[in-house]
């Protein structure tokens, strides 16, 4: 054998090795069109039933971030949680601020106004000023893994 018949044979070696290897990496690039998401992502129809309650998340969700949030749910601001009395039960309030109209935040256990300092109690109710008036609340339930709220 000399030179060239081995390096021929080298460049086939070599290609028949890398090929495998060439064809796994473009497979995983293209997957197929209809498969899921990598992600846990769940589509939630959040269209209002006729006793008035729409989906609004995952207890998943729910549970993963100790509340749910959404500024724009069915034309309202709204911050859920689990009730820190009744774990079985949820809040669910309108996460603007009664004194100048910030969003509160769940922290602790509490609704609290990063603008001012007000903070309130998981039922709405004032804890401390200047917020005059207390949150708005809705009704809010689980049902089928699904976090429901009327508003
Ligand atoms: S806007 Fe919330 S305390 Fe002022």
């Amino acid at each position: 054998m000399n030179r060239r018949e081995f390096m021929n044979l080298m460049g086939i070696g070599v290609l028949a090795t890398s090929l495998p290897v060439a064809l796994a990496a473009c497979q995983s690039e293209t997957a197929a069109p209809d498969a899921a998401p990598e992600d846990d992502a769940v589509a939630i129809d959040s269209t209002p039933r006729e006793d008035g309650f729409a989906a609004m998340a995952t207890v998943g969700e729910l549970d993963e971030a100790g509340f749910v949030s959404d500024k724009n749910f069915q034309g309202t601001q709204l911050v859920v949680v689990r009730d820190p009395a009744d774990d079985a039960a949820l809040i669910a309030v309108n996460s603007l601020c009664t004194h100048q109209g910030c969003s509160v935040a769940w922290e602790e256990g509490a609704f609290a106004c990063p603008c001012h300092g007000s903070s309130f109690n998981p039922d709405g109710t004032v804890a401390s000023g200047p917020a005059p008036t207390a949150l708005e609340t809705y009704e809010a339930k689980i049902e089928d893994d699904l976090v429901l709220v009327k508003v």
